[in-house]
């Protein structure tokens, strides 16, 4: 079995290759597989266009998270508000900071350029 995946295994790991570097940002994070998650666990609450009155707890109205779009005009002001930690504003109430590994992801799906 070996003797016939060996040959197997270094034929496909040079097809992926292909002579250049594999770009991490082909299987990345995008904002429907990974970011959304994130955001509606910690952001949502306060930003949410069903969020109103003392319901926001102060954030600005009309800056809603509740899909891409409404996202899309202040990317990344919403990256970097995530993932320096500045947001959700600490003591929150019913609401967690986001982990390493949240923070993490969200940077790197600014690196890639915020793909939807
Ligand atoms: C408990 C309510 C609450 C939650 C949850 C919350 N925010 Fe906010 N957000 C606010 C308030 C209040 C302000 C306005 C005051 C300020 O700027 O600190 C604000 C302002 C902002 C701003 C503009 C000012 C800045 O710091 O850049 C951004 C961007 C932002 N929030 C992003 C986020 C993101 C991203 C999340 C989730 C990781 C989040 N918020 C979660 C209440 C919240």
């Amino acid at each position: 079995m070996r003797r016939v995946l060996a040959p197997l295994a270094l034929a496909l790991a040079l097809a992926a290759c292909g002579g250049e570097p594999a770009d991490p940002c082909e299987s990345g994070p995008t904002f429907t597989n990974t970011v959304k998650e994130i955001s509606d666990a910690k952001c949502l609450s306060c930003h949410s266009k069903d969020a109103e009155g003392a319901n926001r707890a102060g954030a600005p109205v009309g800056m809603d998270f509740d899909d891409y779009a409404s996202i899309q005009p202040i990317l990344s002001d919403f990256a970097d508000a995530l993932t320096s930690g500045r947001m959700p504003p600490m003591g929150a109430p019913g609401i967690s900071g986001t982990t390493p590994a949240e923070r993490t992801l969200v940077n790197d799906w600014r690196v890639c350029g915020y793909p939807q």
